[in-house]
């Protein structure tokens, strides 16, 4: 069974070591493994959140997509995609903000932080703070359910958000009735090089002390590569390594001999000025082709936003599907079909019905149930939640024509392929009649 790992970066900067490193670098790494379904997106409506600027949310959107792309992104493998090329995720953020309690939203660390500096200043705790700000992890929460990712890669600060995004999972799945979204794992890779900034805080666009991944060239690498903070040393004077930020920056960037010769060199003296040389060279040595093909891209956005298309539309094969499912399961419902399967009912009495599963191998399966519980039906089992309950909506369309005996068995039959199986009966009669039982469950179903 594959596992979908979904991770996505805010557009409102320029991408800089830091976002490369920590994030872009393992997640093409692990898009590469077998068995990794990657869905990687550029959260742009969460950049409206941090920033109105628009000329800096489209200049990032571009710089992002191209830096994605020059990294070495395999967008056949995967499906890599813009937020906001997607309806169905802001669709989803409104079902999902009406099941998630307020309470949850006023916990959250990054609302708590604002409301706290507002208090600190002395003014209203709200000042200057958008509804926008305060939903944000439910915007997240939409991202990775929409599409049931098992796994999403982060950094710390946003462990929170992954535990928000598996409460509302939960309540909406106890609400409504079954599992319709898969519960997200949180993924901290220990191995990940947070990298300091050349003040030695973390990377980020927040502190202003990045050293910036493509944008300026080489110069604008080096030239931030100089305003490193160091220690008052002098060359020839033994340098603690574990202590410096350009080592850890080194490190991040070489092999473990690479980096324990570079230790062993500042140990033994090695000047400041000659280390950062050193560490402008070996970071040159992995981005100048890099780069190359970032100017490229950049250079012809058309090709980038061809890209991006394609992206969306793989991505909303499966969330078009899905947000119908999730519409119907909250009462939003097609008029015609809603009176006919209430006629049904009616008629009987009682229904029949479908519930969907996750067996012990992880995979998706659903049954049918005829009204008094007895099984008509048992599906094989599928990697994602979308398309077996897309195969439950055919069966209940086109019912009449779908059940085939199969020996003293039967079976559900969808493009010549057996999609579920009923159950073996003592003779032929026997399965006909539950033929017919099965039959008329799927058309009281389907309306
Ligand atoms: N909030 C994340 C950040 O600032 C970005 C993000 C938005 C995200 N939606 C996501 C990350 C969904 C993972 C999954 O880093």
């Amino acid at each position: 069974m594959s596992t979908r790992v979904l991770t996505g970066i805010t557009t409102t900067g320029t991408p800089h070591l830091g976002n490369y490193a920590g994030a872009i670098r393992p997640a093409i790494q692990a898009s590469r493994q077998p068995g990794i379904d990657g869905f990687y997106f550029m959260a742009d409506y969460h950049a409206l959140i941090k920033c109105d600027d628009p000329a800096r949310v489209a200049r990032s959107r571009l710089e992002l997509a191209a830096t994605w792309l020059a990294a070495g992104l395999d967008t056949e493998r995967v499906t890599f995609y813009r937020q906001s090329d997607i309806p169905e995720i802001p669709e989803l953020c409104w079902l999902l903000t009406c099941v998630t309690a307020k309470g949850l939203m006023n916990r959250a660390h990054a609302y708590k932080a604002s409301v706290d500096q507002n208090a600190a200043k002395g003014v209203d705790p709200d000042d200057g703070i958008t509804m926008g700000l305060f939903s944000y992890p439910i915007l997240m929460a939409a991202d990775i359910l929409l599409f049931n990712a098992h796994k999403v890669p982060v950094g710390r600060d946003q462990i929170q958000h992954l535990e928000m995004a598996r409460d509302i999972a939960q309540r909406f799945n106890h609400l409504y009735g079954r599992e319709y979204f898969v519960l997200p794992e949180v993924v901290i890779e220990e191995e990940v090089a947070t990298l300091p900034g050349l003040d030695g805080r973390k990377m980020s666009k927040s502190y202003n002390n990045t050293i910036p991944l493509f944008e300026g060239g080489a110069a604008a690498l080096r030239a931030a590569v100089m305003r490193i903070v160091t220690d008052s040393r002098q060359p020839g004077e033994p340098k603690d390594a574990e202590a410096s930020h350009l080592y850890t920056l080194y490190r991040a960037f070489s092999t473990p001999a690479e980096s324990a010769a570079f230790r062993a060199q500042l140990e033994e003296g090695l000047g400041w000025g000659d280390a950062k040389q050193a560490l402008c060279e070996r970071i040159e040595r992995d981005l100048a082709p890099m780069r190359e093909r970032y100017q490229d891209l950049i250079a012809n956005p058309g090709r980038i936003e061809e890209i991006l298309q394609a992206g969306a539309q793989k991505a909303r094969k499966l969330a078009t599907p899905f947000i119908a499912e999730l519409r119907e399961a909250v009462g939003l419902r097609t008029l015609g079909a809603a009176q006919a399967t209430g006629k049904a009912a009616r008629k009987s009495g009682k229904s029949a019905r479908f519930v969907s599963f996750r067996d012990d191998d992880g995979r998706f399966r659903f049954r049918l149930l005829a009204a008094d519980g007895q099984e008509l039906l048992r599906s094989a089992g599928f990697d994602n939640p979308k398309e077996a309950g897309a195969l439950m909506q055919r069966l209940q369309a086109g019912a009449a024509d779908s059940l085939r005996a199969d020996g003293l068995a039967y079976a559900a039959v969808l493009d010549g392929e057996p999609v579920a199986h009923g159950p073996a009966a003592a003779d032929a009669a026997q399965r006909d009649a539950l033929i017919e039982q099965t039959r008329q469950a799927l058309a009281a179903l389907g309306g």
